[in-house]
């Protein structure tokens, strides 16, 4: 996988699995700490200790339909090859918190990627059962992007629209630009 925000699908569909309805993305960039943190936070159904301890195994799925389980795996990877590190935190009927964090300017850290897509994809396919928050912190400046606020201002308008899903792309293209991390 070329860019983090193609990890960011992953490991969101394993949130969209555990039954998660908030799902949580939040980048976090500080390029005076030459620091990148990835946090992906969700309220689906959580594991016990036992299963957190054999995640990061690719050959511990719960898929029924495949022997291998690769996203957890791949992420941490990556986090590895950009000397960062990778944490899982859990709890059972709870939710998740997966977190990876990279050397900003590491030669081997993976580009972020198209995280405006990204996002109007998840809400493209999910939008309308799950609620979406995305933060991304520049330095000293932010976004917040919450798919609940959202749903409240469109009133009967569904938020997976064609016309919506443009609107809040180029919304989200604007932030990125201003915050300064997307040129
Ligand atoms: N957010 C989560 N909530 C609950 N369980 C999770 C979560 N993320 C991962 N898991 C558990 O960890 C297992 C491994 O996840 P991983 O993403 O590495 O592989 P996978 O989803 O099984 O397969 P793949 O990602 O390759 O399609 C999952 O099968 C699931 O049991
Ligand atoms: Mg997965």
């Amino acid at each position: 996988m070329q860019d983090l925000s193609l990890h960011i699908l992953d490991i969101v569909e394993n949130s969209i699995d555990a039954g998660a309805k908030k799902i949580e993305i939040i980048i976090k960039e500080n390029i005076r700490q030459n620091l990148l943190v990835l946090k992906i936070k969700d309220n689906g159904k959580g594991m016990d200790k036992n299963t957190i301890a054999k995640v990061l195994d690719p050959f511990y799925t719960t898929k029924k339909t495949r022997r291998v389980g690769l996203g957890l795996s791949m992420l941490a990877q990556a986090a590895k090859e950009a000397e960062g590190d990778f944490n899982i935190k859990s709890k059972k009927g709870k939710g998740t918190t997966v977190t990876a964090k990279f050397v900003h300017d590491h030669i081997d850290r993976k580009p972020i990627g198209n995280m405006a897509e990204t996002i109007i994809v998840l809400i493209a396919g999910k939008g309308m059962k799950v609620d979406f928050i995305y933060e991304h912190h520049k330095n000293s400046k932010n976004f917040v992007f919450d798919t609940k606020i959202i749903k409240n201002e469109l009133n009967d308008v569904p938020i997976n629209n064609a016309e919506v899903l443009n609107i809040l792309r180029k919304n989200i293209i604007k932030e990125l630009k201003r915050i300064g991390t997307m040129i």
